[in-house]
């Protein structure tokens, strides 16, 4: 008969789980290296998806401020509302016919028919689900505008509650001209709640008409940068430490149709001359996020472009056919290499320059195309050697990559894909826990492998620690057989998620207005990424735990040994490590954690910080020693050596 065990003893025998019956064993051989860890192995993909960029990173609050395309006639303009406050009385529609350049050839017109100094009328902008506002901050705005001889008078800029119509800051602009002009202005705020419950307010205390168009208000931005990125977003990314960028696409590259793909041309200079384009994920880019900003946001990290350059394939299936008809685009495709790279006695060069950047940006990473194994055509051989060949005859130290194969030319690299999905590697956990061997059997002499998007796609908006179990088994792969794949990006990295913004489920880091938050997929790759080491381990596991998966590297210069442990079971798996070789070790060891109760648990816009890593030391480690790695677990244990 079984004995009936108290109840205080099933709570803790709960809470610390039962460990795998039999203990696993880990041989690493420290003696020598096995390879080299590449130094590129992980990057971040980005491009316009989950309003990643307006809305997002792109530091601007007004959302449709240059009213591209007009909307049908008789339609009010998206995200404008009229304001008619007492008495006034006035209308708001979207003029086709006036704007400041022709790239913004359309313009909001305000007509005022009523307005005193205690009615006001005029318009407001609710933001991306609202514009968030900080106390004691500058907010720098500008506009173009134009008036009829009709007399408007000063236009008041206000920053106002969407509930209490408290207004947090105000400034006035002097009376407009019947010219298209430029007109800056500032708004500081003083003592206020941090809020995203804010609207921008354009009043007049005059009738009369005026066209307004490019309105535009930032807020401080990351290194104080014009035109910039924000703040809480780029230090998550810095967190992660990227080698690399890859960007524009994804399919944000390739367009819904073939004039819809990324048009780099279109999104460098002025913004006065970007007329921005329609995305494949239903709302048209403001490109104020161009080609430039991309390159700054490179620099800024410090990551390399991994530029991904348009093939003449578009996600309608169309294509560009190979020859003279594609010929213009492999032009633009070296325009845009000389663009970045060329100094400034080159054309494109110079451009960059007065575009403010006179000093080239590094590039050693292009791609061609974007999953151009869904080209039923048949023609991407054929387009990825006339670039290729054009590209290498200018700058042959350039890394070619091929985003499906090809053997008309040998790329240097090739954007891996799940073969049977016939797409990047968007898995479940299982799936990935299932390939973790994928790169062991590759030949070491093919052609190097960049895993250009992956991620485990469980959990919306962000994934949840099942999901970054999945994530860390596969990175341990990825790590294991990093002398072959050079480089891997997850994707996609950002979703806003406020209602209806987002288009794909599963993203690495989610956020609002106002806040951030770090998927537990998120603190898994900035484990891996900041634990990497330049060598890799040669290691043996035995384990009757399928589910518990290891790499281990270590920094040739230091002798730290990073051994990255993940117990996806439900229960806690013990361990014996066993180091042969390669110098004495040292007891002290640190041990960072990232574990959850369920596969569910996860990290929200409300409760952001569920699942974070945890940092420990313990005295145990020596050339042979117990680990019990905890159910639903990945770790890093950093080992000192003195080799
Ligand atoms: O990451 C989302 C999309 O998935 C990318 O745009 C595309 O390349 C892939 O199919």
């Amino acid at each position: 008969m079984r004995p009936i065990l108290p109840a205080f003893v099933l709570l803790v025998t709960a809470s610390i789980g039962v460990a795998q019956t039999t203990t696993a064993t880990l041989t690493i051989d420290a003696s020598h290296p096995a390879a080299p860890v590449s130094p590129m192995l992980y990057g971040i993909m980005s491009e316009e998806i989950n309003h990643a960029w307006d809305g997002g990173l792109y530091g601007e609050l007004v959302s449709n401020r240059t009213f591209q395309p007009p909307r049908r006639a008789g339609r009010p303009p998206q995200n404008w509302i009229v304001i008619e406050n007492g008495n006034s009385e006035a209308t708001l529609s979207v003029d086709t016919d006036s704007g400041p350049s022709k790239a913004l050839a359309a313009s909001l017109k305000l007509d005022v028919l009523s307005a005193d100094a205690h009615s006001t009328a005029g318009f407001f902008n609710t933001g991306y689900w609202g514009i968030a506002i900080r106390p004691a901050t500058t907010y720098r705005g500008s506009f173009y505008a134009k008036v009829a001889d009709s007399y408007l008078g000063p236009i008041t800029i206000r920053l106002v509650h969407n509930q209490t119509n408290a207004v947090a800051a105000s400034t006035t602009v002097p009376a407009l001209t019947s010219e298209w002009k430029q007109v800056h202005f500032t708004l500081k705020t003083g003592t206020v709640q941090p809020s995203a419950n804010y609207r921008l307010e354009f009043l007049a205390t005059h009738p009369g008409t005026a066209w307004f168009t490019l309105l535009s208000l930032f807020p401080p931005t990351w290194h104080e940068q014009p035109n910039g990125f924000r703040p809480d977003l780029m230090e998550k990314l810095e967190a992660l430490h990227p080698k690399f960028l890859r960007f524009p696409g994804g399919n944000f590259l390739e367009g819904q149709h073939l004039p819809d793909h990324f048009d780099w041309k279109r999104t460098v200079g002025p913004l006065v001359d970007r007329p921005g384009h329609p995305t494949p994920w239903m709302y048209r880019s403001s490109d104020g996020m161009g080609l430039l900003e991309m390159l700054t946001w490179c620099e800024d990290l410090h990551m390399e472009p991994l530029l991904a350059i348009f093939s003449g394939y578009a996600l309608d299936h169309t294509h560009i056919n190979p020859g003279t008809d594609l010929a213009p685009y492999v032009q633009d495709a070296l325009d845009e290499i000389e663009y970045i790279t060329g100094d400034v006695s080159t054309h494109w060069g110079a451009e960059r320059a007065r575009d403010g950047h006179p000093a080239p940006f590094p590039l050693h990473y292009v791609e061609i195309g974007n999953e151009e194994y869904h080209d039923p055509s048949g023609t991407y051989d054929a387009r990825f050697a006339q670039f290729y060949h054009a590209i290498k005859k200018d700058h042959p130290h350039l890394q070619i990559v091929a985003s499906a194969p090809v053997t008309s030319a040998h790329p240097d690299l090739i954007d891996d894909n799940d073969h049977e999905a016939q797409r990047h590697f968007y898995r479940t956990a299982k799936q990935f826990f299932d390939d973790v061997h994928r790169y062991d059997t590759y030949d070491r002499n093919g052609t190097k492998i960049l895993v250009g998007e992956w991620a485990t796609r469980e959990g919306t908006p962000t994934t949840n620690l099942g999901a970054a179990l999945g994530d860390a088994a596969w990175m341990t792969g990825l790590e294991r057989n990093s002398d072959i794949v050079a480089m891997a990006s997850y994707a996609p990295l950002f979703v806003n998620v406020s209602p209806f913004a987002m288009q794909w489920e599963g993203d690495l880091i989610g956020f609002d207005a106002l806040t951030s938050y770090g998927s537990p997929s998120y603190y898994a790759q900035v484990m891996f990424s900041n634990h990497l080491g330049d060598q890799i381990l040669g290691s043996t596991l035995n384990t009757a735990n399928p589910l518990l998966f290891e790499s281990v590297t270590c920094d040739a210069k230091t002798g730290r040994i990073y051994l990255k442990l993940v117990n996806a079971s439900s229960e806690p798996q013990s361990v014996d490590v066993k180091i042969n070789g390669g110098g004495t070790i040292r007891a002290g060891m640190t041990i960072t954690t990232l574990r959850g109760a369920t596969t569910k648990d996860t990290n929200s816009i409300t409760d952001p910080q569920h699942v974070v890593p945890i940092v420990s030391h313990k005295n145990t480690a020596k050339a042979s020693f117990r680990h019990l790695v905890p159910q639903y677990a990945i770790q890093v244990l950093e080992i000192e050596r003195k080799p």
